[in-house]
């Protein structure tokens, strides 16, 4: 089919690569020039695993092109997806100036029929407005836009492979017509007949859930997802804090009452807090869309404000080992908002970063991946070329990104680096037991004094 996807963001490129790998023909439109360029020139505007590779084969195959007039794509396309930016306005609420600015482009140079299909994230009853525009607006006396929800679950760090294999595809829809055609373009997907471009023995096919609804539900689906996931983790961030005060293991406690099946393991590790360009911004336009409908959102806004606390906390805690943190030198590990990726957005690192600039800390940070990113925003720090660059002389290393890699540092070499050997783990990534043992201070998320024991008991061995 031929497939028109507006916006060259993690969202709609994942998308067009992915619709273009299972065989559509896919124009991926961005009204950013130099996006544009650096794609067609086979670089890539941000990190995310597996994504250049799918670009650059379906641009080989002449599958996935990319352009900067929406006029251009959308007269030869049955279907338009729509995956602008939708970020928050002062007050919470999202900002759909893009959403609309697309739709008047679509309706200025749609000719018969369209499907127009919502991927961004919006709040529900978007669709509603799209399909009032749609009737008013519009050149061709044959023109017709249908419009359905169809809200994305990716992860950055593991888009590809959640667009490959899906938990559930969900569809918003009040027309047979509109669910049959999105029914083809996700055939290959439902029915996990493509050639896997994730893993090399690909030994999960089961067919993955057709999810049809109204287009209102399609839409509160998504922010409904993600305040729940976002709720699991402000929910054992306020048990951990209560470990701490109490003296008991969270980890142990996340363990075990994420084994029941009702609850699920998963979005249960304590930390520093959620941040990206989803978690914080859904929640708030959430409670937004909840107090304008006239329902307690109350819950939620609570999760909210867990959530800021995270990086006050951590600060109290840095500042309660370090006493005084003017002129001390504080090595940063971590500085995306999660591993695998290079975004920021909204990422607890920066937040604690700037908080120890403030209180005069020198900061040497180092990730493998976001410090380009972390540059644009904080150009004031030192940024190393490895982890254990970061670490010399520093009086702590506060670590805030879960990286895999730094789970396999020296960190004998480490401590030797370091002019006090103080770990403050935000993402709860070493084991306590194992840097007491190596000489370390190490104080973690949730588990309190138990660590602290531990090393000063191995200290007096
Ligand atoms: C999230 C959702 O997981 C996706 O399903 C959704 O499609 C996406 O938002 C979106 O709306 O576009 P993402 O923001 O990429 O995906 O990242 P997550 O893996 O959900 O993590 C979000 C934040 O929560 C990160 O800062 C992570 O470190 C934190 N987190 C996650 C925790 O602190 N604890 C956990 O147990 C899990």
């Amino acid at each position: 089919m031929n497939i028109t996807v507006i916006g060259a963001g993690y969202v709609g490129l994942i998308t067009a690569a992915g619709l273009a790998e299972t065989g559509h023909q896919v124009v991926c439109v961005d009204d950013d020039l130099r996006k544009v360029q650096v794609l067609n020139s086979g670089g890539m505007p941000f990190y995310e695993p597996g994504l250049e590779d799918l670009v650059k084969r379906n641009r080989q195959a002449k599958r996935l092109e990319f352009i900067s007039r929406i006029e251009d794509a959308v007269v030869k396309c049955q279907a338009i997806f729509i995956c602008v930016g939708t970020p928050p306005l002062e007050n919470g609420e999202a900002d759909l100036s893009s959403v609309e600015l697309v739709a008047r482009r679509i309706s200025e140079c749609a000719r018969g029929y369209h499907l127009v299909i919502e991927k961004s994230t919006v709040p529900v009853q978007t669709g509603r407005r799209l399909q009032k525009h749609f009737s008013i607006y519009g050149n061709d006396s044959q023109y017709h836009c249908d419009v359905a929800s169809n809200p994305e679950f990716l992860r950055e760090g593991s888009g590809v492979e959640d667009f490959f294999h899906p938990d559930r595809i969900v569809v918003g829809v009040d027309s047979d017509k509109a669910a049959a055609l999105l029914g083809e373009i996700y055939k290959p997907v439902l029915e996990q007949t493509f050639a896997c471009p994730v893993h090399e023995n690909c030994g999960n096919r089961a067919r993955v859930p057709f999810v049809i609804t109204d287009i209102n539900s399609a839409e509160l689906i998504k922010h409904a997802s993600n305040s729940f996931l976002a709720m699991k983790i402000s929910f054992i961030n306020m048990i951990a804090d209560l470990c701490e005060a109490v003296g008991a293991d969270v980890g142990k406690v996340a363990e075990a009452v994420g084994m029941d099946k009702r609850i699920g393991g998963s979005f249960l590790r304590p930390g520093v807090g959620f941040g990206g360009s989803c978690f914080p911004k859904d929640l708030q336009a959430f409670v937004r869309v909840g107090q304008s409908a006239g329902c307690d959102f109350t819950l939620l806004h609570e999760v909210e404000q867990i959530n800021q606390r995270r990086v006050d906390l951590f600060v109290k805690k840095i500042k309660n080992e370090l006493w005084v943190v003017r002129g001390k030198r504080v090595g940063v590990w971590g500085l995306a908002f999660k591993p695998r990726t290079d975004d920021v957005r909204c990422s607890p690192a920066l937040a604690i970063i700037r908080r120890m600039l403030a209180e005069g800390a020198l900061v040497r940070a180092y990730d493998p991946q976001a410090m380009e990113k972390a540059k644009a925003e904080i150009p004031d720090i030192e940024y190393c070329a490895d982890a254990y660059a970061a670490a010399q002389g520093a009086e702590a290393i506060l670590a805030l990104t879960e990286w895999e890699e730094f789970l396999h540092l020296d960190l004998l070499k480490v401590r030797h680096l370091m002019s006090r050997p103080l770990i403050l783990d935000g993402r709860n990534m070493f084991s306590s037991a194992t840097l007491a043992g190596l000489g370390f201070e190490y104080v973690d998320i949730g588990s309190g004094a138990p660590a602290r024991e531990a090393f000063f008991d191995a200290r007096n061995v």
